[in-house]
């Protein structure tokens, strides 16, 4: 396995690959690898030739409130979780390879950013839309990974990679759960014991408002006020948002009438954590 530190050298490898006829498939994080990523390394592997694997901790997309300095980094045990999954290369450039002084660019996407986690995080999606433009533009793939645990990312990128007219296909890719259904994610580390057993209502909340949706209930309030209830219940909980959203524009719905995103995000002391359904009253 390759591990580059640098823009031009990953660049040129992905560049090889593709000339010898290997369709190439990214895998872009930050790094602390847990069985989300992957899940998400594993489907990249069985769909392409070789997989390259970004581990960058993107700076532009933290607040100055929030934990960048703290975020968990472990860049050995990472790389050999990519060894050991068949990963060709990995890319761990530090901010500085990445923005360079004179750095002047944003990629950004006012309409679908300032919703849903954009609320508390205004700058968050303009930073995730430039480094991942940035990685796609430095690695060329075929195919590009992403979890649906982010799903406000994934519908994004999306609509940036459509309409910047980039060559890649976009794969969402299933959230990975623990037996009690919380989401994986590296901030679950921060949780203390008594959070982490609060933890999983959450996800009971956003199964409640799918199985309410899938009993045919149509109006987002009713949702809302389900997911609201359920977390009222743990007193260690504080909801940040619930919301039901168009899954294209990521506009509010009332009425439940296309496919949807509800969405919900909860503070447990200092952490925040995310989760959400999708929700298509089309799909039977
Ligand atoms: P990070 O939080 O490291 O996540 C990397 C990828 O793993 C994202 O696509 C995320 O949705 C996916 N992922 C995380 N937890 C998951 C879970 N429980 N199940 C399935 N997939 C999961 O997302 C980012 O990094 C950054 O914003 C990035 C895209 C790398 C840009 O900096």
């Amino acid at each position: 396995m390759e591990i580059f530190r640098t823009i031009n050298p990953a660049r040129q490898m992905a560049r090889t690959w593709k000339a010898r006829g290997q369709s190439v498939g990214v895998v872009p994080t930050m790094g602390f690898l847990h069985a989300g990523h992957e899940s998400l390394i594993r489907r990249a592997r069985a769909e392409n030739g070789q997989v390259l694997v970004t581990v960058f901790v993107n700076p532009t997309q933290f607040s100055p409130n929030e934990d960048l300095a703290a975020y968990p980094r472990d860049l050995g045990r990472d790389l050999a979780i990519c060894e050991s999954l068949g990963v060709g290369a990995v890319f761990c450039p530090e901010p500085g390879e990445m923005y360079p002084p004179g750095f002047a660019t944003q990629v950004s996407l006012p309409s679908m950013s300032q919703v849903l986690c954009g609320r508390s995080r205004p700058h968050h999606f303009q930073g995730v839309c430039t480094v991942c433009a940035k990685l796609f533009a430095i690695t060329e793939p075929d195919r590009a990974y992403f979890g649906l645990k982010d799903a406000q990312q994934y519908f994004i990128l999306r609509r940036m990679v459509r309409d910047l007219d980039l060559d890649l296909e976009l794969v969402p890719c299933p959230i990975v759960r623990e037996p009690d259904g919380l989401a994986l994610s590296s901030r679950n580390s921060y949780l203390d014991p008594a959070e982490r057993r609060a933890a999983p209502v959450l996800s009971r909340a956003l199964r409640l408002a799918g199985e309410l949706a899938a009993n045919g209930e149509r109006r987002a309030r009713e949702l809302i006020g389900a997911i609201e209830g359920t977390v009222a219940g743990e007193p260690l909980a504080r909801l940040d948002y619930a919301q039901v959203v168009d899954t294209e524009t990521l506009s509010e719905a009332d009425q439940i009438e296309s496919e949807v995103l509800v969405a919900a995000a909860m503070w447990l002391g200092r952490t925040r954590l995310i989760d959400n359904l999708i929700f298509d009253p089309g799909a039977r």
